[in-house]
């Protein structure tokens, strides 16, 4: 890795976050990291120096992330590289889960990566420089049965990212976003998946295909080492790609959702263009 940066990730005791963390401090480069329990990632990271700086943040709210931006700024006097990784998949019917799961879920996966943007972007505005890399997920892109809201949350980060791309260019400022596939980390696992504790039993079979991600966990065809690696490379790139989608599952449903996006509007295209005066 050539020069060394400042890099701020979010949700990194566990997973992508914490394979990144490592790799990146392995590497020499200067790491702030927030996780919702400072021990924890203290003593999952593991490393004593100066380039890392730990930070116990509530994702949902605005004056903790203030604080947190502030402090890495203090400690390093730069933020280079953003990634907003923090998230948990949350499952169960739209009839079934509560205000309160809903708005949880929306708190860290979306509401997380809106503060952290707005309190980063005066810093990397005054630099002139820097490169925000937020994780969506391939349920925002082609969501499966059982997870509108999650699907709906990691939509919204997609839609954020895509405008906040065009809003900051002129700024000097990237972004990207990454839409990953099924990964081999703790996501489907019990401390960090979230289903609704309300049960239909009408709603049996959507159940069922909640529980086939959780089934997975152990054995998802995607690589955190060689996805925290790329995000690493997207970090070193010039002209760093808007969208990325990560692993040839992702790959493939994306594709798949476009082309019948794609069809489904031409079919209907004479009933679209019959409403213009
Ligand atoms: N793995 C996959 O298959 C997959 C697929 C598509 C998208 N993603 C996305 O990739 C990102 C990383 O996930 P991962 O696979 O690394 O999962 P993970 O191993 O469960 O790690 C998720 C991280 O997010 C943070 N997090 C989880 N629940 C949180 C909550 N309620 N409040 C605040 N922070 C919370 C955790 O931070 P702390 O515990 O440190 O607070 C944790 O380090 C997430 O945004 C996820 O949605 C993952």
């Amino acid at each position: 890795m050539a020069k060394q940066k400042v890099w701020f990730i979010t949700g990194a005791s566990k997973g992508l976050g914490l394979t990144l963390v490592r790799q990146l401090l392995a590497a020499g480069q200067q790491v702030a990291a927030t996780s919702r329990s400072k021990a924890n990632l203290i003593a999952t990271v593991d490393f004593t120096g100066n380039n890392f700086l730990p930070l116990e943040v509530r994702l949902g709210n605005d004056d903790s992330v203030a604080t947190a931006i502030k402090e890495t700024y203090q400690r390093f006097g730069r933020i280079d590289v953003v990634v907003n990784n923090a998230g948990y998949g949350i499952g169960g019917t739209m009839e079934e889960l509560t205000d309160k799961e809903v708005r949880d879920s929306f708190d860290v996966n979306v509401f997380g990566t809106v503060n952290v943007i707005r309190h980063v972007l005066p810093v990397m505005r005054t630099q002139g420089s820097g490169h925000i890399i937020n994780i969506s997920s391939i349920a925002g892109i082609a969501p499966t049965a059982g997870w509108s809201i999650y699907g709906a949350a990691k939509h919204a980060v997609i839609g954020l990212t895509e405008v906040l791309a065009d809003d900051v260019r002129s700024l000097g400022i990237k972004v990207t976003l990454i839409a990953p596939g099924a990964f081999r980390t703790n996501f489907g696992n019990p401390d960090s998946l979230v289903l609704s504790e309300k049960k239909i039993d009408a709603y049996a079979e959507i159940h069922s295909s909640i529980e086939r991600v959780s089934a997975m966990s152990g054995t998802q065809a995607g690589d955190p080492e060689k996805a925290a690696r790329l995000m690493i490379e997207l970090g070193e790139m010039p002209e760093p790609p808007l969208y990325l989608l990560l692993g040839s599952d992702a790959f493939a449903r994306a594709i798949k959702k476009s082309d019948l996006l794609s069809s489904g509007y031409k079919q209907w295209e004479a009933l679209s263009r019959s409403t213009d005066y």
